[in-house]
């Protein structure tokens, strides 16, 4: 572990940026914010005013502050998906090690070029699956890790993003074009895969997949009277105020100020007149190391994660469905008519305010960061690991675009480039 404090700079001060920076701030013990980069200046001063440090210097773009000398330990990138691979590889020149959003690149090519580079240059990256950090998924991973199942047979995993967020992210707003984004299944789904991944501790193989765009589209703007759930101007209403928080600071402006704004906002438009092409419904399946296989199942409609583990000696149920309906987070059925064990999971990070992001993920994410930078073994979310997560979510979408049984390691193979990365 490193013994001082740990200098830290962010580039990208929006949504995620300042997420991290509050939590960054709060422990001031152990970190100290030096820098941030926004070209928008509001966001670098809330970065700023968070710092409290005099020595604390403004940027107003990436390349501004990379082109300054080294002023950090670590540098987080958190600006939008296809603005990762430039400032990464320039950071890990400057010598700077990395805390990164997923999506980490938006190809396959660049997620693979900048782990060549990083390693060459002998650089932490350190990728933010923040789910992996949550007391939950730590307590689905020590059960399966237990043996308490028997030897795992398949997994069932499925994530509803939830209509509201779904349109609000991926009709309206960032990931609505994936060609100018990440597609959703990387954008959105790259955790789920992530988690499959680590749940079942071996290297994906193969996947094939479906999915398409079938509601979000210009051909059901009759069905608009049918769906006011999706009317723009509820971005008023209090508990929808936070969606809005994310794309617009609307502290100090009224209601006829915030419809002003969206008149003219991507978040303004109806859900059927969106230029979007990312998909709303995807399934893919997935065959791992020592034949165990998977599925997941990726819906605008549905609210949630939810898993079902099948091993030898038991099936285990979990997530969002058993909170809200079955009294606990996870249960354990030992087949044959045996045992039934009711699980709760207490959050080991409880938080006031962030304690809900991610389920606590973000949290427990920060809290575990000095000892991710700082040890000698691979953080649990180590470059190598997260790159495999990236490149199922990669292959997936390709399965899906191809209608093809993609092979991983042919996948991998002929997306490594013999060029070498950016210098
Ligand atoms: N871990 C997760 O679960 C999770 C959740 C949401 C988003 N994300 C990812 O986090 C990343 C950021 O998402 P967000 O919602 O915070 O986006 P955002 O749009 O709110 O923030 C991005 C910021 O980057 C800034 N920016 C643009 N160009 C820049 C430049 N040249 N130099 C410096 N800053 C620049 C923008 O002004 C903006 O403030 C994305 O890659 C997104 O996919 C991850």
């Amino acid at each position: 572990m490193r013994q001082t404090r740990e200098r830290v700079a962010v580039i990208g001060c929006g949504n995620r940026g300042r997420v991290y920076m509050d939590l960054v701030a709060e422990q001031a013990d152990r970190f100290e914010i030096v820098a941030a980069a926004d070209p928008i200046p509001s966001r670098v001063s809330r970065i700023k005013s968070m710092a409290g440090g005099k020595s604390f210097k403004s940027f107003s773009s990436a390349d501004d502050l990379l082109d300054a000398p080294k002023l950090a330990d670590v540098l987080f990138v958190t600006t939008q998906d296809r603005y990762h691979y430039e400032p990464c590889i320039k950071a890990l020149h400057k010598g700077y090690d990395l805390v990164l959003e997923k999506p980490m690149c938006s190809s396959i090519e660049d997620i693979i070029k900048l782990e060549e580079v990083a390693t060459r240059l002998e650089r932490r990256v350190v990728v933010c699956h923040v789910l992996r950090y949550t007391s939950f998924y730590r307590k689905l991973f020590d059960i399966v890790q237990s043996g308490q199942l028997g030897t795992l047979i398949s997994v069932n995993a499925s994530e509803g993003i939830g209509p509201w967020h779904f349109a609000h992210s991926y009709v309206r707003g960032h990931w609505s074009v994936m060609e100018d984004s990440t597609p959703t299944i990387v954008a959105k789904c790259s955790h789920d895969m992530d988690i499959l991944h680590w749940l079942i501790g071996s290297r994906c193989k193969r996947i094939s997949s479906f999915g398409s765009l079938s509601f979000f589209k210009k051909e059901n703007a009759s069905l608009e009277a049918e769906y006011p759930m999706f009317a723009a101007r509820r971005y008023i209403e209090p508990n929808v105020r936070s969606w809005l928080a994310q794309v617009f600071d609307y502290s100090g402006v009224s209601e006829e100020e915030i419809l002003t704004w969206l008149d003219d906002s991507p978040w303004g438009r109806s859900v059927f007149a969106c230029n979007n092409s990312a998909v709303d419904h995807q399934v893919v399946s997935l065959e791992f190391e020592g034949e165990i296989t998977a599925t997941f199942t990726m819906n605008a409609f549905d609210e949630g994660r939810n898993y079902e583990i099948t091993g030898t000696k038991a099936r285990l149920r979990a997530g969002d469905f058993c909170s809200q309906h079955m009294d606990c987070d996870i249960v354990v059925s030992e087949h044959a008519g045996g045992k039934v064990r009711k699980i709760n999971v207490k959050d080991q990070n409880p938080h006031p305010k962030y304690g809900g992001y991610h389920n606590g993920g973000d949290v427990g994410f920060i809290k575990a960061l000095p000892k991710l930078l700082g040890s000698q073994t691979p953080p649990l979310t180590s470059l190598s690991t997260s790159m495999h997560s990236h490149l199922m979510a990669f292959a997936a979408e390709e399965a899906r675009r191809t209608k093809q049984v993609i092979e991983l390691s042919a996948y991998y193979q002929g997306h490594k480039s013999s060029e070498h990365a950016l210098d």
